[in-house]
């Protein structure tokens, strides 16, 4: 079968399918998977999901229609105040009457911040939207003393000072904010107080063991970088002992259709290889428990280069989308934390004006994917026509090699099951070119019992998303629904297409 403009390797013969086995479990699948971020960034935070005085505003100044665009992403953790902006923010410059928090000028992103949306207009957002805080400390112009401050801020039920500070901004209650970054990107250049790697593990290691005095049950991750780097091997060295998870970054994106849609395979060589270390440093160090993965930014991201990173996507970038989330599920073993990069302007799937708002093509595969997951990700094969990988030349912002992974098979599948085992989730992505009739999507030890719920996103033209909100260009969306017997369903799969399918199946016995 010709995959027309690909490095086509041939095909492994036989028809496509994809291939469930829902007996064999492969992971626990946690929701922190759909996670998202909001960074103090060009309009993410102000001027985005946060404008006072606006008519489309709540009361508090948040806008009504990116949280409606939100909520049905699902999002059960939501990472903030950054990214780099984390590195010199000071919490306490945002708390209390706003008419007393002092603007500052910003260094990561350029700028001057106003403080006005701080933390207690973030925990209430995140309450709104039903998603998990998780507070990204500051360990460029930061001190532990403030940081410790943060989380008695935010959880301590004493009678402190700061607990009393909360309490006096209207929140009695802690707010048992569980997840805490030490640090973001602390490797680069680009980071203000940016450290070397054995500065970072001896400063971490001792925020994190006064942390855990403080508050002994929060989840503490660690800064890493890209899962593959000296820098991730030193920081899981020195932490593995201390933190509950580690922290991954990537961004894919190139023009060249293939390298774009291939790269956030690169996502799966960071598994495998944080996965080791995480592995090799539990085993020497005799940990009973093995930190996880937490791939805290990831998105495609190659377009926009300046302060305000207003990548305009094209349903290209949804296929890759797609294709991280089923990576992300595929390997949930490992991966119990994934935030999209960002929610709302800033390299998003939201894109607001102070007229309105509307969804970018990424925006579908991230809501349908959050939608349909279940309990289990279960294994699965995909087999049809094959592409070689990008050359290792192939234009990519990133520099990413995957040319050595390859090759890959066009489709891309992830598989759930519920606890009972009496329903299967599946998404699939064809990246290839042509269209693929009767694909069987064929279950291994069961068989379908009962109407299968089919959702296809196509293209709407293949344009890239442009103009003003709303009216940007989303992706095709089309229902059906079949009813499904015995051990194999027959799928069609458009060129450049993703397909959701919820059904009941029936284990035997
Ligand atoms: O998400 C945009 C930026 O990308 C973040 O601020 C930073 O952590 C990363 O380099
Ligand atoms: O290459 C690193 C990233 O590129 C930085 O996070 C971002 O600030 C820059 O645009």
């Amino acid at each position: 079968m010709a995959v027309e403009g690909a490095r086509e390797v041939g095909s492994p013969g036989g028809p496509a399918r994809v291939v469930i086995d829902p007996g064999l479990v492969t992971g626990e699948l946690e929701r922190n998977v759909f996670g998202g971020f909001v960074e103090h960034l060009g309009r993410c935070i102000n001027g985005g999901l946060f404008e006072r005085g606006s008519e489309l505003s709540d009361a508090r100044g948040f806008r009504k229609d990116v949280l409606e665009l939100l909520r049905p992403l699902k999002l059960s953790v939501l990472r903030w105040p950054g990214g780099n902006f984390a590195s010199n923010y000071h919490w306490k410059e945002g708390i209390g009457p706003t008419s007393s928090r002092p603007a500052r000028v910003e260094l990561a992103w350029g700028g001057v911040e106003p403080n006005h949306f701080g933390t207690d207009e973030y925990l209430a957002y995140c309450a709104e939207l039903g998603a998990a805080p998780y507070i990204c400390l500051n360990m460029g112009t930061g001190a532990l003393s403030e940081a410790l401050d943060w989380v008695e801020y935010c959880n301590s039920t004493a009678a402190g000072y700061w607990a009393g500070e909360r309490r006096k901004n209207g929140r009695d209650e802690p707010y048992n904010v569980i997840y805490w970054g030490l640090g973001n990107e602390m490797y680069g250049e680009w980071q203000v107080g940016q450290l070397s790697a054995p500065e970072y593990c001896a400063l971490a290691v001792r925020w994190a063991r006064a942390i855990r005095r403080a508050a002994p049950d929060v989840k503490l991750v660690s800064c890493g970088w890209n899962g593959w780097s000296d820098w991730d091997r030193a920081v899981i060295e020195s932490l593995a002992g201390l933190v509950d998870l580690h922290s991954l970054h990537i961004y894919t994106g190139s023009p060249d259709y293939w390298e774009n849609v291939l790269s956030p395979h690169q996502a799966e060589r960071a598994v495998t290889c944080t996965a080791s270390m995480l592995s090799q440093a539990a085993y020497n160090q005799k940990l009973s428990r093995v930190p996880r993965i937490a791939y805290d930014e990831w998105n495609v991201w190659y377009r926009a280069d300046d302060g305000f990173l207003e990548e305009r996507y094209d349903f290209d970038d949804a296929l890759a989308v797609a294709t991280y989330l089923n990576i992300f599920v595929r390997h949930c073993d490992w991966v119990k934390m994934a935030n999209l990069a960002q929610m709302v302007n800033a390299i998003a799937p939201i894109v607001t004006s102070p007229q309105g708002s509307g969804a970018q093509p990424i925006y579908q595969p991230f809501r349908l994917s959050s939608e349909v997951a279940l309990d289990y990700s279960v294994a699965v094969s995909s087999r049809g026509p094959l592409v070689a990988g990008p050359a290792t030349d192939a234009p990519d912002r990133w520099g990413h090699r995957i040319a050595d992974l390859g090759p890959f098979c066009v489709l891309d599948a992830a598989a759930s099951c519920d606890r009972a085992r009496g329903r299967v989730a599946v998404t699939i992505v064809n990246r290839g070119l042509v269209d693929l009739d009767d694909v069987g999507l064929v279950l291994r030890d069961a068989s379908f019992g009962g109407e299968a719920r089919i959702r296809q996103l196509t293209g709407a033209g293949g344009a890239r998303s442009a103009g003003p909100v709303p009216g940007l260009l989303e992706a095709r969306l089309e229902e059906g629904f079949e009813q499904a017997k015995g051990e194999r369903l027959s799928l069609t799969l458009p060129a450049k297409s993703f397909c959701t399918i919820e059904v009941p199946i029936d284990m035997g016995g």
